[in-house]
């Protein structure tokens, strides 16, 4: 059942068509299982040519992402699960580690040639200070990879479980990408969902002041 609110209700001049929102947001679920459909590397890489347009601090972008496909990788991610994400991990054609990259300063000649300077000045940052920045803005970058992904006609299945220092040790040996979720994705078999979970209301959650 489309979840969509009346039509009159969506302002009318600029909005996406409504199947756009079904598809993005209103209808799309988080898997549990997953159909036996693989994932092309090519999908993948138009995946991320439109993430890396999403907004990030100071043009940033600090989100890394590495992508566990072959069943040797999904065999290193697998001791790091939490028991509930065995299961549909090792099934998923893809999993998703998204992860921040603590020396993304590094890249930023490239990302604010308007800005001279600006790599040296976040080099010279607190480390905490600039490992919160790196950490917000991949974050969000990883909310644009769930939307994107969705759009592009996949599913997803994001997962806090898991053991991030194992993970971080296992992916990344040099110490400078952090994880912060995994997200599973491939074409879910709509068999496995959960029953849907209520959202907050407007009223609940947000202030207009
Ligand atoms: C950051 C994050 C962490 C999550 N961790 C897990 C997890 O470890 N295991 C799991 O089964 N689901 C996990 N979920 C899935 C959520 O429970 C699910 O997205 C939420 O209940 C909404 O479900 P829906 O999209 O089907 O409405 C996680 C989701 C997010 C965004």
């Amino acid at each position: 059942m489309p979840t969509l609110p009346e039509a009159n209700t969506l302002p009318d001049a600029t909005t996406l068509p409504e199947a756009v929102w079904c598809q993005l947001l209103l209808d799309a679920r988080t898997h549990n299982g997953w159909l036996d459909r693989p994932v092309d590397d090519s999908l993948l890489q138009r995946l991320y040519e439109l993430v890396r347009m999403g907004p990030t601090s100071s043009n940033c972008q600090p989100l890394r992402l590495v992508f566990v496909k072959s069943p040797a990788a999904k065999l290193r991610l697998r001791p790091t699960l939490s028991a509930g994400n065995v299961e549909k991990t090792m099934q998923a054609p893809v999993t998703a580690i998204v992860a921040y990259d603590t020396a993304f300063y590094a890249q930023m000649a490239k990302l604010a040639p308007h800005r001279p300077g600006a790599g040296q000045a976040l080099g010279a940052m607190e480390p905490e200070a600039r490992r919160r920045m790196a950490l917000l803005s991949a974050t969000l970058q990883g909310g644009y990879v769930i939307l994107a992904a969705r759009g592009l006609g996949l599913d997803c299945g994001p997962m806090g479980g898991f053991n991030a220092e194992q993970v971080d040790a296992e992916f990344f040996p040099e110490g400078t990408w952090k994880s912060i979720f995994l997200l599973n994705l491939g074409h879910g078999d709509p068999a496995e969902l959960y029953p849907r979970a209520p959202r907050l209301d407007f009223d609940e959650a947000c202030r207009i002041v």
